[in-house]
């Protein structure tokens, strides 16, 4: 729980006198996918962080697995030269001496009994209690056979505590989710189901429901009466890259919608939790998927992006990239209209725009507010699409803006729009990863951030109509903000899309 966690964090920070020390109990960190792109990029180099932070405890070790066998001693330079990649090159040792490496082979019944075995032979050795963090970072397809291998070799009950991360994508339909979870629910409770959605962890996320629930003006003016329409916009600049491969199979829709774009709406719209932690938080967000009005196929436009300019460089188009099969009909962009059929939301336009090869990276969520019933000030002119907007802006340049009219000094008169604003980087200098703050929330048994089976499947239940009769796809050029006909579904009715200032 969140207010829990406050309290730890808040008490061991007091215990040291300033100084962070982990308010966790030691335990093994286990890594499947130990060799891969997520561990490398992401896993390894948050725990190094927590690791120099002092939030992780000096007795946690991690075990790294892999299909082949490699030398410890070679698997530690791999991990020594990720977290130098990661600019931690001077912080590595915080962490390579407590990382282990065991091959799982093919899975087999005696490769996790081995696996079981490896594990009470290092709690031994460095006497910490068998508490497990299994952090599943693998492709779908073998996540099934890996949870009944956790479960056959006893490693979803141990003397100690057993919590299993799981990593997106969470099925690919509402019919393939359900399965996933009647698998899952099979070896594990849902207390130690840990389903990662990195987006969660991101502390400009945490702090919308700062923001929105401490700020009595905020949320008194959070409902349909005050708000006009809500924007969400994830763009990235990059096209798919090496990741064709997974990505044709799913497409923005399953990629960013169902899982990172839900999360954000939902914790815009969600009705204010009867209190700070993981259930009444979880429940109000399930409230909000489950009052989504069915989505008009009309009112989504699904986009392709066909070669151009991006960062300045001839980029190609998605067809000609690289394990893309000819033809693809696998949309890179998607918009839509939402609504929630709320008391609080009623009639208020929700619209999600979010693709790949956009002209930046930018992640943010635009609340517009009504504007003022008459305009006193028509004939000075120049209201301008950002008053009344407030802007959340999630990444990169962390922070909040929110527009007022002014007049500006002198003659003539005119209004000039002036943003009263917030930056994390000007104030804090610094944010933490994500994945810090995830990592930590595993260990520490704080599942507020982390997503719930009833949340998964409600949110894969919204979207099966459009995932069945997904409309046609559209080209856009790489660079550009999306096919032409994403623009008709924003503009009629709240302004243009606002594409961050
Ligand atoms: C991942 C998607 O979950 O999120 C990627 O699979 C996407 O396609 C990424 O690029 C975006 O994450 P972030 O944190 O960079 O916005």
């Amino acid at each position: 729980m969140i207010g829990t966690k406050m309290r730890l964090r808040a008490d061991a920070l007091a215990a040291r006198g300033g100084e962070t020390m982990a308010t966790h109990e030691p335990a093994v960190f286990v890594i499947f996918g130990g060799t891969g792109d997520l561990a490398k990029r992401k896993l390894f180099p948050a725990l190094c962080h927590n690791a120099v932070g002092g939030q992780l405890h000096e007795r946690t070790l991690i075990l790294g697995l892999g299909r082949s066998p490699i030398a410890e001693a070679a698997y530690r330079a791999d991990v020594r030269s990720a977290l130098a990649k990661a600019g931690l090159a001077d912080e590595a040792e915080r962490l390579v001496g407590r990382v282990f490496y065991q091959a799982i082979g093919r899975g087999s019944d005696d490769d996790y009994r081995a696996l079981a075995e490896r594990l009470e032979k290092l709690c031994a050795a460095h006497e910490i209690p068998p508490n497990y963090a299994m952090y599943l970072s693998l492709p779908p397809h073998v996540m099934p056979a890996t949870i009944e291998g956790l479960g056959g070799a006893g490693l979803n009950n141990t003397r100690g505590w057993t919590r299993v991360v799981l990593e997106k994508p969470f099925g690919k339909d509402l019919k393939s989710a359900q399965e996933l979870n009647a698998l899952v629910h099979r070896h594990f409770r849902e207390d130690q189901i840990y389903r990662i959605d990195h987006y969660l962890g991101k502390e400009t996320v945490q702090n919308l429901l700062v923001f929105r629930l401490a700020n009595g003006l905020i949320e008194s003016a959070w409902n349909r009466d005050r708000v006009h329409s809500v924007q969400i916009i994830v763009a990235e600049d990059l096209g798919v890259g090496s990741r064709a491969g997974y990505y044709d199979t799913s497409g923005a829709l399953r990629d960013m919608v169902q899982n990172h774009i839900s999360q954000l709406l939902t914790l815009v719209a969600m009705e204010v939790p009867s209190s700070f932690d993981a259930e009444a938080i979880r429940y109000e967000k399930v409230k909000v998927l489950r009052s989504m009005a069915p989505i008009d196929l009309n009112s989504v436009v699904r986009g392709q992006y066909t070669a151009g300019t991006a960062s300045g460089h001839a980029v190609r188009g998605y067809l000609e990239e690289a394990n893309v099969p000819a033809g693809s009909q696998t949309e890179t962009f998607v918009a839509m209209k939402l609504f929630v059929d709320s008391w609080r939301w009623q009639g208020v336009p929700f619209y999600i725009r979010t693709g790949k090869r956009l002209p930046r990276k930018t992640t943010q969520i635009a609340v517009r507010f009504r504007s003022a019933p008459v305009s006193f000030f028509k004939k000075v002119g120049c209201r301008l699409e950002s008053s009344d907007v407030l802007l959340i802006t999630l990444q990169p340049d962390e922070g909040f803006s929110f527009h007022f009219d002014i007049k500006k000094p002198g003659d003539p008169f005119q209004i000039e729009s002036i943003p009263l604003s917030f930056s994390y980087d000007e104030r804090y200098h610094q944010i933490h990863d994500a994945y810090q703050t995830l990592l930590l929330d595993v260990l520490e048994g704080d599942q507020t951030l982390f997503v719930h089976a009833t949340e998964v499947e409600a949110s894969w239940k919204l979207f099966t109509g459009l995932l069945e009769a997904p409309p046609p796809v559209r080209p856009y050029a790489a660079g550009s903000w999306g096919p032409p006909e994403a623009d008709g579904l924003a503009i009629p009715e709240s302004g243009l899309w606002q594409h961050g200032c």
